[in-house]
């Protein structure tokens, strides 16, 4: 199976963070359903998944498998709770999934990292700068230099640019 972390940068490089007064671009999630939808399944974390299902975004995932990652929670209704990535992973794997995608948020992203368990970014990167933020980290303690290798790039609209790369996992 493969793992594709799917996330939106600001064009200063952050990880970004959306709310109420700084919404997505509606281009980074109309391509966030596209994913979702190939893939049949996401997996997010339980913070993200909260924010989700407090702005009502939920009812275009449907039918899918959704995983939330969660250390604290055993159950959530309508989707599937898991107590790490590697036991979301699993999951999916067992149902036979072909593809995972890694929803976020940073939490999640960054465990994923550091545990070797993504094959593939999609990063759309956003027109907007922002100060002290999040941030992408391969290794939360050290130091890491990483050569990965471009796939795509295109232009989603309204000045969204995607870039895709392999990790070169196996
Ligand atoms: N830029 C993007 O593409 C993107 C995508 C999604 C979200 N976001 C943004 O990201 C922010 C939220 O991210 P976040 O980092 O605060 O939270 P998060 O990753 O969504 O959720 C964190 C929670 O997930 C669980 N978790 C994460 N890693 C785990 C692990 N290795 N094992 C067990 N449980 C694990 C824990 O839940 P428990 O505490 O229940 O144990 C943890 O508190 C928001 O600002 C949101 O807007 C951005």
């Amino acid at each position: 199976m493969k793992t594709i972390l799917w996330a939106t940068l600001t064009a200063n490089g952050n990880y970004a963070q959306s709310g109420p007064e700084h919404p997505p671009k509606q281009e980074a999630l109309d391509d966030f359903a596209t994913h979702a939808k190939a893939a049949g399944n996401f997996i997010v974390g339980r913070r993200t998944f909260e924010g989700m299902r407090a702005s009502g975004g939920g009812g275009a995932f449907a039918g899918m498998d959704i995983v939330v990652v969660s250390a604290s929670i055993k159950e959530l209704p309508g989707v599937t709770v898991a107590g790490s990535p590697q036991e979301a992973l699993s999951y999916l794997q067992e149902k036979g999934h072909q593809t995972a995608l890694i929803a976020g948020g940073a939490d999640l992203h960054n465990a994923c990292l550091g545990h070797g368990l993504v094959d593939e970014l999609i990063f759309n990167v956003a027109p907007v700068l922002e100060g002290k933020g999040l941030n992408l980290l391969t290794d939360q303690d050290n130091y890491q230099y990483k050569d990965v290798q471009l796939l795509d790039f295109k232009a989603l609209g309204s000045g969204v640019i995607q870039l895709r790369y392999s990790l070169g996992r196996s």
